[in-house]
């Protein structure tokens, strides 16, 4: 069965109380338990994985090879700073959607910057939880798409 990996970064843990009025009212756990409902709907498995950690979020993306198919990312801050981060989705060589909850374009400039933008297969922001929705929709259509 295709797999898809859902990964969180830093301070993600904090939804439903970090800046609602930025990120809404939504938990993390709201989020893992809408992304497995849909990925049940689409017939595809879901591992949910959330780290404050840059070296741990490496780490899942290392050990995503072989293990699933496709990536779900929200760096969080590390988006807009982490080379490694970009580094360690490039060396995998597996299909990778960048998601951010808010509309980081139509916030500070530092946000618009995206390290991993140019390593992704596409980018999905500002619809709030409904972007982890829309993200593994998309991730399983590209993945049916290119399945040989
Ligand atoms: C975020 C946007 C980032 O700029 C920010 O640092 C986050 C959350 C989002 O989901 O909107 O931590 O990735």
């Amino acid at each position: 069965m295709t797999s898809i990996l859902v990964l969180n970064g830093p301070n993600l843990n904090l939804l439903g109380t970090r800046q609602p009025e930025v990120y809404g009212h939504t938990t993390l756990a709201d989020i893992e338990a809408l992304c497995t409902r849909v990925a049940a709907e689409i017939g595809v498995g879901v591992t949910c994985m959330q780290s404050n950690h840059e070296g741990a979020l490496i780490d899942a993306i290392h050990g995503a090879r072989g293990s699933h198919d496709g990536i779900v990312i929200n760096a969080g801050a590390y988006t807009h700073t982490s080379i490694a981060l970009m580094d360690a989705i490039a060396s995998v060589s597996l299909p990778a959607i960048e998601l951010h909850l808010s509309n980081v374009h139509a916030r500070e400039s530092f946000r618009h910057t995206s390290y991993l933008a140019p390593v992704v297969i596409g980018l999905i922001c500002g619809f709030g939880a409904e972007g982890y929705v829309l993200a593994l929709r998309a991730m399983a259509g590209h993945l049916a798409q290119n399945d040989t």
